[in-house]
Parts: structure tokens; C-alpha cells; sequence
């Protein structure tokens, strides 16, 4: 099993070079298979949970080239099928892109029924509502999702929720329908305006993303493209309050600092001092932070995948903090993790009351799941002594060289595999 060692107590400070962003990757591999053309696609992070969709994009008979470490090259011309029954992709919630973009080309698509992080109820009634608005009849059978029709067709659409998951979805299968769509009630996530940029570059007419409607005029068909994914605002974000919570001083490289702008906001509201350039953030942090209120918001609100990592901060940040989680179920789980580690958290319902204390301490801990492992590498980094973090493989479905990179800021963490390594890191480190 595959942990994380960690000393902590040691404030980060450096340079840190951010990726491309996870989930805006996830639906542009899937959408880059709606052409005959190739699909050059840059800027990819190499984590797992990208080469888990790049195999079953392989699997229904798509081209998939390596160029790169962050290069792919992708070919929808040779798909065999529509039904993509990789075991592997059932553990990814973006799997359901691949619904969206095999019935927008093919009026057909057959998905298993998404994965992905175990964070509470996550439904697909919004996708599925789409999907039908578009003419497709959709049924769950056997596990899977099947979406079928003749033909597609532009429709309105009042999303009941705001939905990433599925503002993306219908957009990709109405770029391709007959006729207008027009999306409202949409997610404004940079991933939702990536993926429409994207498409745009393949040919398809999407006006809007960004904004709550979204129009699209389907096009009869799209093309091959070059492309560039934004970079991670969660990768970013979880190095900026790894910098407040170990009081360091780090500059945040390759973003895009309006992204940034509402962990930028409490950051510098509970004592940090932020300063923007063209694409980077720094972020000072200072030796006595400050409680605040968060509540957790659709962009361009408090990120819902910050809210692990930005809890562990004020858990050491002076007085009472409260975080509310209003986007996702059951994304409090690891404070009991916490706990072991001396954090005093009361959570009553999706509400974190959070005294803050001036230490924690090292302890054995568990990831319950990506956001959430994050947040207890920043919590080991900022406690005294050591930390183990077993279950990393959550960690690195959606950071990569989440170690090397903390250890070019000063980290003193190490990817571990049995006690003899700890040992010898123990002993190195001493
Ligand atoms: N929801 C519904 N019905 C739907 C769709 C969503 O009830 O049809 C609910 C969900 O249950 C959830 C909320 O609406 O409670 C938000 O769901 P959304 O569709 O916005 O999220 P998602 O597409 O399932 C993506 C990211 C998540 C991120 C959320 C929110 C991907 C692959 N996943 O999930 O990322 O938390 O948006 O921003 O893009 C992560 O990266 O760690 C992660 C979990």
C-alpha cells in the first residue's frame, strides 16, 4: 500500500509550477473523440484518473497517441462501438462525458454508471433531463446509462441545479444536434468555458459559457484541432493554502489569477498577504491567521474542492471558523481524520464549527478521498512531527508529483510502501 511520510513543521517556501486543469481535461479528451479528424490536445496532467478515461477511449477504437507526457493525440475515426464497458472506467465520475459526445456524433452512447471520488449522493437526473430534452430516450439498465435516438434536436433547457457535470454534458451533445439550444441555469466553472473553447476550435457555434446561458447552433459536423488546457484552479488553490497553513511563502506559477479569485479573497480576509502577476500568485502567510466564514458556491463562489484544504487552515487559524458545504453531501468526512491529529471540529450537518488551535500534531491518518487527502498532506506538512497518509491513491487521481513538487518548496515528505521505508525516512530526515 502506497503512503505518504511526512514531517511537518516546516513552512513552504518556493516556486511552484501548476498543471492543466483535471477536470477540464477529463471532458475534452471525451469531446475530442466527436470528430474524424485528429485532435491534438496539450497541457494534460498526468494523473490516473486521465489515463483511466484515455484506456476506454482506446478500448471503443479511438487513436490514442502519446506525444508527450502531456501531449495526446487522439483519432475518433476508428471508433468500433458506442458502449464503453472498461471495468476501470466505472471508478471515474467523468466517464459520463463519453455519453454526451458518442450520442452527440452517433445518436447512441451506452456508459457504465459514473464513479469517482466518495463524496455523497451524486445524480445524473440533470444530464439525463438533458439528454431527453435533446430527443434521446435514456434508460439506466444493467449498470449502464444508454442514450439512444434518430435524430437531436436543439432544445431550451432550465437546468434545476447548477450542474458542471451536466451543463458539459448536453453542451457536447447539442453541438452536434439539429437546430438551437439554448442552456440556462448553466455552470460558469473556467472547465465549462474550456470545454466550449474547445469545442469552438473543432468548429461548433457555443456563445455564453461562462455565463448562466449558454446557446449553441449545432453544427453538421466538427473538426481536427490543437489545444491548450487552463491550468488546475484546485491544483493552484491547494498550494496557496498549503502556503498559508504552514506560514511559508510561495509564488504559485501557470494560472490564471481571476480564477483564483475567491481563494485569493478569504485568504488575504484571515491575515495572508497575496500579490498577482500576469499568471502567478504569491502567498505569504502570516503567524497568526484569523477565523472567517466559508460558504461553499458554484463559481464564481468558494470552490467546493477547496473546502477540505481551506478547513485544515483555519483549524489553525485563531478563533471560531464556519464552513458550510452547500454543493456537495458528506464532504466533511475527514475531520475525523483531523481529530487525530488535535483539530477541534464539531460538524452538524454540512456545517464545520471550527476552533482554532495553535498546533497540530502528527498522526496516522487515512484519505477519504482526493480534496480530502489533500487536505491531510496540508495538515501533516503543518503539524509537529511526523504523519502518515495511507490510501494516497486518492491523492493522485487528480495531483501529479504531488511529493516531488511539495519537496521543491522545502517539504520534507516522501511516497512510502512499507514501515521500512518510513523507517529509512526517518532516519535520513534526522
Ligand atoms: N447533481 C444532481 N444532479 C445532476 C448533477 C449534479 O443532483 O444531474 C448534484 C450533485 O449530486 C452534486 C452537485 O449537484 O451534489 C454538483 O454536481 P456537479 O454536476 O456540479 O458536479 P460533478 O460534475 O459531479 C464536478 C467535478 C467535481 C467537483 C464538482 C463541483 C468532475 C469530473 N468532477 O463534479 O470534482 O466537485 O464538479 O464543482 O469534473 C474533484 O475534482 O475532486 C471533484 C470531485
Amino acid at each position: 500500500m502506497e503512503q505518504y511520510v511526512i514531517r511537518g513543521g516546516i513552512p513552504l517556501i518556493g516556486e511552484v509550477e501548476i498543471g492543466g486543469a483535471k477536470n477540464a481535461a477529463l471532458a475534452i479528451l471525451a469531446a475530442a473523440v466527436m470528430c474524424d479528424e485528429p485532435v491534438v490536445i496539450d497541457n494534460i496532467p498526468d494523473i490516473r484518473d486521465i489515463s483511466v478515461l484515455l484506456s476506454a477511449i482506446q478500448e471503443i477504437g479511438a487513436g490514442v497517441e502519446r506525444l508527450g507526457k502531456h501531449t495526446v493525440k487522439i483519432t475518433g475515426k476508428t471508433i468500433k462501438t458506442v458502449r464503453v464497458d472498461h471495468d476501470s472506467i466505472k471508478k471515474i465520475r467523468a466517464s459520463y462525458y463519453l455519453l454526451g459526445a458518442l450520442l452527440g456524433k452517433y445518436r447512441k452512447a451506452e456508459v457504465p454508471l459514473p464513479g469517482g471520488c466518495n463524496i455523497g449522493i451524486r445524480a445524473i437526473d440533470q444530464h439525463k433531463k438533458g439528454f431527453e430534452a435533446l430527443g434521446a430516450v435514456v434508460k439506466i439498465e444493467h449498470g449502464m446509462i444508454i442514450a439512444d435516438t434518430d435524430s437531436l434536436r436543439g432544445c431550451h433547457l432550465y437546468f434545476d441545479m447548477v450542474s458542471v457535470g451536466a451543463t458539459i454534458n448536453v453542451m457536447l451533445a447539442a453541438a452536434l444536434a439539429e437546430g438551437n439550444t439554448i442552456l440556462e441555469n448553466a455552470a460558469k466553472e473556467p472547465h465549462v468555458v474550456d470545454v466550449a473553447n474547445f469545442l469552438n476550435s473543432m468548429g461548433a457555434n457555443i456563445k455564453g459559457a461562462g455565463t448562466d446561458v449558454i446557446r449553441i447552433k449545432g453544427v453538421r459536423a466538427l473538426h481536427g484541432t490543437e489545444y491548450s488546457i487552463i491550468p488546475d484552479q484546485i491544483e493552484a488553490g491547494t498550494f496557496m493554502v498549503a502556503a498559508a497553513a504552514t506560514k511559508g511563502d510561495v509564488v504559485v506559477r501557470n494560472v490564471i489569477p481571476k480564477h483564483l479569485e475567491a481563494i485569493s479573497a478569504k485568504l488575504s480576509e484571515i491575515g495572508c498577504q497575496i500579490t498577482e502577476e500576469d499568471d502567478a500568485v504569491r502567498v505569504f502567510g502570516n503567524n497568526e491567521l484569523k477565523h472567517t466564514q466559508i460558504k461553499t458556491l458554484p463559481y464564481p463562489g468558494f470552490p467546493t474542492d477547496m473546502q477540505p484544504q481551506m478547513t485544515v487552515t483555519l483549524a489553525l487559524s485563531k478563533g471560531t471558523s464556519i464552513v458550510t458545504e452547500t454543493i456537495v453531501d458528506n464532504r466533511c468526512k475527514y475531520v475525523d481524520e483531523l481529530a487525530k491529529m488535535g483539530a477541534t471540529i464539531k460538524v452538524e450537518g454540512n456545517t464545520a464549527i471550527v476552533d482554532g488551535i495553535r498546533k497540530l500534531t502528527g498522526a496516522e491518518v487515512s484519505a477519504p478521498d482526493l480534496r480530502a487527502g489533500a487536505a491531510l498532506v496540508i495538515a501533516g506538512l503543518a503539524a509537529d512531527g511526523y504523519t502518515v497518509i495511507d490510501d494516497i491513491q486518492y491523492i493522485e487521481r487528480g495531483y501529479e508529483g504531488f511529493d516531488e513538487k511539495l519537496r521543491q518548496l522545502g517539504a520534507q515528505i516522501e511516497r512510502v510502501t512499507c514501515e521500512k521505508d518510513i523507517q529509512r525516512f526517518k532516519l535520513k530526515i534526522c
